[in-house]
């Protein structure tokens, strides 16, 4: 039975004043939970940016309920842009468009680009419908780290500082949204997500996804981001249980996430299997890699992901967190066993 999730009028009422008054409101989408502010109140946006430790040249993305407020964000939407918007929202898809004057720098991170999107999830639909305004939010976590999909998550990366959490189960997709650019004639895609680069293409053909030098700034494109304490690698599936064998006969406690149960038996490990489904694998990736990261564990070995693009998304995350790991502990000398990739 599909649990359905709403808001009850008091919890709705506190979360309105709270963002009226400037203060964070953490609150579900069909993604991840988002931190969010009134995106029309400076001090507002400024507490989200020190909440998270996220540099304010790092944009936001505004929420909306319905996609015909879109022209009080972007002065200009491109038939492309309306083509997705008609097709995909509400949904998981965020579009980068030219600016509207009005909007505040430190939710465009001072470029001339607004991202825009309008969640499905019933409770951010009931919030943005009684705030009666765009609520501008990152993902509610600590900037780097891996996006929330559960309120507990949310209450684990913040605590007390946020103190209004809406919520409403577990996230559906898990993954954050699709990020296509659509700005001077071209559509490109900024981040992989649950919508795919063939569906986006099915609307409006041809898609770029090379990354040039005028490619708007993502921080979640930075290679180093998503990433749990642990560090983590991603190895190839007739790589990975010879490299669990040989970490574990070291000695060396091992969380690993693979898409199938371990074929031999390993001591010190901690294995998760997140299935060959890659809509079950994103909708229980964050979490899964929070459980590993509480294990106990000194690595975190990830089976690599299919090249399907149903996989993109994962596949996408994945890289980025080994690499923020990679940055992080470059000059650990951490328990890393001889021919394990870093
Ligand atoms: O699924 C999602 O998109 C979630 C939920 C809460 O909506 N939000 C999310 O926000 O993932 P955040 O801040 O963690 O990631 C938003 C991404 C960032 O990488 C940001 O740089 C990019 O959107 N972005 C925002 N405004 C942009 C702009 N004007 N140009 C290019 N990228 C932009
Ligand atoms: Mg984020």
């Amino acid at each position: 039975m599909v649990r359905v999730v709403r808001a009850t009028p008091v919890e709705l009422a506190t979360a309105v004043q709270a963002l009226r008054d400037g203060e964070p409101v953490a609150f579900p989408t069909e993604t991840v939970y988002g931190l969010g502010a009134h995106a029309g109140y400076p001090a507002a946006l400024r507490r989200i940016f020190e909440l998270k430790g996220r540099p304010t040249t790092h944009p936001l993305i505004v929420h909306i309920d319905n996609a015909r407020y879109l022209t009080r964000w972007a002065r200009e939407v491109p038939e492309a842009a309306a083509k997705l918007a008609e097709r995909f929202w509400p949904g998981p898809l965020t579009l980068v468009l030219p600016r509207a004057e009005n909007v505040h720098r430190l939710v465009t991170g001072g470029q001339d680009t607004v991202a825009v999107r309008v969640p499905s999830h019933p409770m951010a639909q009931q919030l943005l419908t009684a705030f009666g305004g765009g609520i501008a939010a990152p993902s509610a976590n600590r900037y780097g780290r891996i996006s929330p999909t559960r309120a507990e998550h949310v209450r684990e990366e913040f605590g007390a500082e946020v103190r209004v959490v809406l919520d409403g189960g577990d996230c559906k997709l898990g993954l954050e949204s699709t990020i296509v650019a659509c700005l001077d004639g071209q559509v490109q895609l900024l981040r992989p997500g649950s919508v795919t680069l063939s569906q986006l293409e099915q609307v409006v053909g041809e898609v770029q996804t090379q990354i040039s030098a005028q490619t708007p700034r993502v921080p979640g494109s930075d290679a180093a981001h998503y990433a749990p304490l642990t560090p983590l690698s991603v190895i190839s599936s007739d790589q990975l249980e010879q490299q669990v064998a040989l970490l574990t006969d070291a000695g060396v406690r091992v969380g690993v996430l693979a898409q199938h149960p371990p074929l031999g038996t390993y001591r010190l490990t901690t294995w998760i299997n997140g299935g060959a489904r890659p809509e079950n694998y994103a909708h229980d990736l964050y979490a899964h890699l929070r459980t590993l990261d509480k294990a106990g564990c000194a690595r975190i070995l990830v089976q690599e992901v299919p090249g399907d693009e149903r996989w993109d998304a994962a596949y996408d995350r994945l890289h980025r967190a080994a690499a923020a790991n990679a940055a992080e502990h470059a000059d650990d000398n951490g328990p890393v066993a001889v021919g394990v990739p870093g």
